[in-house]
């Protein structure tokens, strides 16, 4: 499924471009600012008619983002889309799939709810699936999620002589797992604990076995950067060499980015979120995912 016109929400203009040249659209102009109140000013400058239109918008930090995201879908289908898809390389609200404690919303559900309500379908990479099998299970809309392994697995096999995996947590194993297999490097995966948003611990069997392998550290999400931090930490004091730590997602909350650094840690993330360790394009890998729409 190709739409004719990719618009960037703001921030999402790099990615908008190569994605629409991968793909073969044009690409349209969004224009969007505040009132002095605070509220949001959108304007398509470019004709939408009845095209199939997409928009682009990662979803980090994404409250300020989602009221308009959604009123730029509203006003696409106002002037006559025929379709408006999204396209949204990191996708928030997953991780609070459950009700832990009772009157706590879930707002993966909701999320899910209100994107459903707005886009006609949705491309994503990597979404943090814990408690549900596939979007399916949330999404009311055909909602695909491409997977960055083979971009990962290149971006190491191209830069990293002798790679150790290691997963920091069990979670991990699975993207980790497939990564090791890709590039034929042994792996293994940390245990870890979380005691809440920033507390979490980990475990480690003996890590010198890594000997003079280049150890990754390889998760989904960096977050508030606590699981990164806590495993860094564990293999600095076993002794292994600096690590590099390898995410999907780099949200990097709490200047967490400058913390793992200032451990001797390199980051190296995908381009999902823009930050400056954005060393892995996945627009060839999103390409392919909107091609697979049905
Ligand atoms: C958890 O299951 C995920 O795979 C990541 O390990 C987690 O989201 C990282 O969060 P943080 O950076 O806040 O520790």
């Amino acid at each position: 499924m190709t739409p004719e016109l990719l618009f960037a929400m703001p921030g999402n203009e790099a990615l908008a471009k190569t994605l629409a040249g991968a793909l073969g659209c044009g690409i349209g102009t969004l224009v969007m600012r505040k009132f002095p109140d605070g509220e949001t000013y959108l304007r398509f400058k470019s004709a939408i008619g009845r095209k199939h239109i997409a928009l682009i918008s990662t979803l980090a930090d994404p409250d300020p983002k989602i009221i308009p995201l959604l009123f730029a879908a509203d006003a696409a289908r106002t002037m006559g889309a025929a379709q408006v898809g999204l396209v949204v390389p990191y996708l928030a609200y997953l991780r609070q799939d459950h009700s832990f404690e009772p009157g706590e919303a879930v707002t993966s559900r909701a999320m899910a709810a209100l994107l459903s309500q707005h886009f006609d379908w949705l491309v994503t990479a990597d979404p943090h699936l814990h408690r549900y099998k596939s979007l399916a299970e949330l999404y009311t809309i055909p909602a695909t999620a491409v997977h960055a392994a083979p971009a990962v697995s290149a971006w190491i096999a191209a830069h990293v002589e002798n790679p150790f995996l290691i997963g920091p947590d069990e979670e991990s194993a699975q993207w980790v797992s497939e990564t090791a297999r890709d590039i034929n490097a042994p792996y293994v995966t940390l245990k870890k604990t979380r005691r809440g948003d920033r507390s979490v611990t980990v475990s480690a069997p003996d890590l010198t076995t890594i000997d003079d392998r280049t150890p990754i550290l390889l998760d989904d999400i960096i977050s508030s950067g606590r699981t990164m931090l806590e495993a860094v930490k564990l293999l600095r004091a076993q002794g292994v060499a600096h690590p590099i730590c390898l995410a999907i997602h780099g949200l990097f909350a709490d200047h967490s980015d400058q913390a793992l650094i200032e451990l001797g840690a390199r980051l190296v993330t995908t381009n999902s979120v823009p930050n400056p360790y954005a060393q892995i394009d996945l627009t060839g890998i999103l390409a392919d995912g909107l091609h697979t729409l049905a």
